[in-house]
């Protein structure tokens, strides 16, 4: 059994087949996924699909490449989403400076991320964060910048303390991880691990202890190998599991088990209803 802690299954990628998709996905083993928003409406109709499929939960919030959507109206919309019994995390939120590089933008994301976290206490429930450098120095520093903001905020936790949160789609160094991992988060593996050249994230996944680890497939996106270049889909999963096995000289069988495990300590999926 496989879990997919991150996918888009709104997206206009899968307006046409998303049924299919979802049986294939269930074909492979793959019984939860969970679809976070990127803005209102987007968290609207993760909850939507969540609210159709017994296997599919949300997570509701603003990307940080659309906080221009971003109004104290509407998020206290994403705020009431929060308590449905079926959003099972706050997300996807976080600092993005590779797309969005004007200072005052990158304060903004600062900025809203706040009420973010404080929706993630009232509700008791984790966060999904998405952290994108810009190698280029003088873009910012957004893995710091992201310390800096959850630092203070996990030390003040209570009930989350354990359990916080993922680092989605992680791409950062061993030393970051460490940092994740101190605060009890979880990692987040995404189909690049597959990718030929990346033996830098082959490297890092064979460093992470396995109860840290959680499997995603970002679909449509970073679609793994062999697909690559294809729409991603979160059947794709099990490919993940596989590079991950292979790394850790592991069965497929062990990698999923225990990323699931992972999975259901972060989320809590029932727990809510
Ligand atoms: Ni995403």
């Amino acid at each position: 059994m496989l879990t997919d802690t991150h996918c888009h299954l709104y997206l206009e990628q899968f307006a046409g087949d998303i049924d299919d998709v979802i049986r294939r996905a269930t074909e492979a083993g793959v019984k939860k996924m969970l679809v976070p928003g990127m803005d209102l409406e987007t968290s609207r109709q993760a909850v939507q699909l969540a609210e159709t499929y017994p296997g599919i939960f949300a997570a509701v919030g603003y990307h940080p490449t659309d906080m221009q959507k971003f109004s104290a109206e509407d998020f206290d919309k994403i705020c009431r989403l929060a308590e449905h019994p079926k959003v099972a995390a706050i997300g996807e939120i976080g600092l993005d400076y590779y797309w969005v590089k004007e200072n005052e933008k990158q304060m903004q994301q600062r900025k809203n991320l706040l009420p973010h976290f404080e929706l993630a206490n009232t509700v008791n429930k984790p966060i999904i964060l998405h952290l994108r450098e810009e190698n280029d120095a003088e873009a910012g520093d957004a893995t710091n910048d992201l310390f800096d903001i959850l630092e203070p905020w996990h030390e003040k936790l209570s009930a989350l303390k354990s359990h916080p949160g993922v680092f989605h789609s992680f791409n950062g160094n061993l030393e970051s991880a460490k940092r994740a991992m101190n605060m009890n988060f979880f990692i987040g593996i995404t189909g690049p691990v597959t990718y030929k050249k990346n033996d830098s994230q082959r490297d890092l996944v064979r460093q992470l202890p396995l109860d840290r680890i959680l499997l995603e497939t970002d679909s449509p996106f970073q679609t793994p190998v062999p697909f690559r270049g294809k729409r991603n889909e979160p059947a794709n999963a099990a490919l993940v599991a596989d590079k991950i096995a292979e790394v850790h000289q592991m069965t497929r069988e062990t990698i999923a088990e225990t990323t699931t495990k992972n999975a259901d300590r972060l989320f809590r999926w029932e727990s809510h209803t």
